[in-house]
């Protein structure tokens, strides 16, 4: 059969990789894809954004399952057009990925439902919301309710840094209307871990755990990013605290969602800050799965993608298994000059490696130019491998990592490093 895969980024990548190795799939067009999807066997790119073009594709080529990679397609109704037109889609309709798409909504949601989560106020009113966190004090984390590609979450160390914000956000309108409301809540501390689930409207199947890195720089100092590397599974979630994060997140989300009137299909993300305690609360939801995590995740999965997103489709979660490889997974994020801000682009990428069993790269930000490869947005390249161990594993990665070579390439060189400390 023929698949579509919505999305150009390393996440889709590997997506479209870990579809095509099913034997009952002959193609995986991407769209719009990138240089590495130009480039794999077994994908082909498709130029085309408009969900009714697309549509229009799906009908004539005969694609049996479209799978959607990033947000913004899902938030803007994606599912529920492809649905519309009858054709086999997974993620969840627009209803259900308000709970990434409005930050309030999902805050709302979980009170409703007794998620553990931290506390909060939502604002559309600067002198208010200054207000709040003059009382509450910092430090403070300042979110904009809707979509705003990483951009959208401030942790202020001071007042003031919160009260520049909520200027930001509420009275320049830096983000248009996913910076009309502001979403206050409580300065959270402890380990962050991702939690991803496949739902298909009531059963949740989990994926392996992981973690992903979200500073720019080595020891976590920098700017926040969309993630600079990303590991599988993650030590911190302890099989006990996976049946506390199942028990009491996962599970109680998905029945919430039933009971609103929104049953939830698709992948779903739990970001989770884990306290010194041992204890889970949920910092968002993502309506997707994480980028770059992604990409060590499906390295391990050995199980066929297809069949569990069929099970997800069919409402038979609960009888699907999901078989990983027992080696570690590292993914190294090779980033542009300037990322995260304006990130420089169109450098030639040389020393890419060829693929083997135990690595693989992952394309996000370049695209084919003739038969170069070019750079083509801020996160350009992941390299993912296996080893025996996270530490070999990592050091895998980073040996394929240091032959690559882009004008600008910046990289960090710790990815890993809190799971390598705990041995
Ligand atoms: P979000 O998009 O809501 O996950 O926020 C992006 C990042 O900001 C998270 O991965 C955390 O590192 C940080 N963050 C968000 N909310 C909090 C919080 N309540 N306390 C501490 N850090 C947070
Ligand atoms: N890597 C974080 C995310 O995908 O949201």
């Amino acid at each position: 059969m023929k698949l579509l895969v919505i999305g150009s980024g390393g996440r889709e990548h590997a997506m479209a990789w870990k579809l095509a190795q099913s034997p009952r799939v002959q193609k995986v067009y991407v769209a719009p894809g990138n240089g590495g999807t130009a480039t794999e066997a077994g994908l082909e790119n498709l130029p085309l954004g408009d969900f009714s073009r697309l549509i229009s594709f799906c009908r004539e080529e005969q694609i049996q399952l479209t799978v959607v990679g990033p947000e913004a397609p899902l938030a803007a109704g994606i599912v529920d057009a492809f649905q519309e037109a009858g054709l086999r889609i997974f993620g969840p309709v627009r209803a259900a990925a308000r709970l990434e798409s409005s930050k309030d909504f999902a805050k709302q949601f979980m009170v409703r439902h007794g998620l553990p989560t931290a506390r909060y106020e939502t604002f559309s009113d600067a002198t208010r919301a200054r207000a709040y966190v003059d009382r509450q004090g910092a430090p403070i984390v300042v979110k904009a309710d809707g979509l705003a590609a990483g951009k959208g979450v401030v942790v202020a160390a001071s007042a003031a840094e919160a009260h520049a914000a909520i200027d930001t956000f509420l009275v320049q309108n830096r983000l248009g209307d996913a910076g009309a409301r502001v979403v206050i809540e409580e300065y959270l501390e402890g380990e962050e871990a991702s939690f991803m689930v496949m739902a298909d409207g009531a059963h949740a199947l989990a994926l392996a755990t992981s973690q992903d890195h979200k500073r720019l720089g080595d020891g976590d100092r920098g700017p926040n990013t969309g993630g600079m590397g990303a590991i599988s599974p993650a030590p911190v979630v302890t099989p006990q605290l996976h049946a506390r994060v199942m028990r009491e997140i996962i599970q109680p989300a998905l029945a919430g969602m039933a009971k609103d009137g929104t049953p939830y299909t698709g992948f779903l993300y739990a970001g989770l800050m884990i306290d010194k305690a041992g204890n889970p609360r949920t910092l968002e939801f993502n309506c997707r799965l994480g980028d770059p995590e992604t990409q060590p995740i499906l390295l391990r999965l050995k199980s066929d993608l297809v069949g569990l997103i069929e099970h997800a489709l069919e409402g038979t979660l609960d009888r699907a298994e999901a078989d990983w490889d027992r080696r570690a997974a590292l993914c190294v994020v090779l980033a542009a000059a300037n990322y995260p801000g304006e990130p420089r682009t169109g450098d030639e990428i040389h020393g890419l490696p060829g693929a083997a069993e135990d690595c693989r790269l992952f394309h996000a930000g370049t695209r084919l130019d003739g038969g170069r490869i070019l750079t083509n947005g801020g996160r350009v390249l992941g390299v993912t491998a296996l080893g025996d161990s996270l530490k070999l594993a990592a050091r895998r990665a980073y040996e394929a990592a240091d032959a690559i070579r882009f004008q600008g390439m910046q990289y960090r060189k710790d990815i890993g490093h809190r799971a390598l400390k705990k041995g």
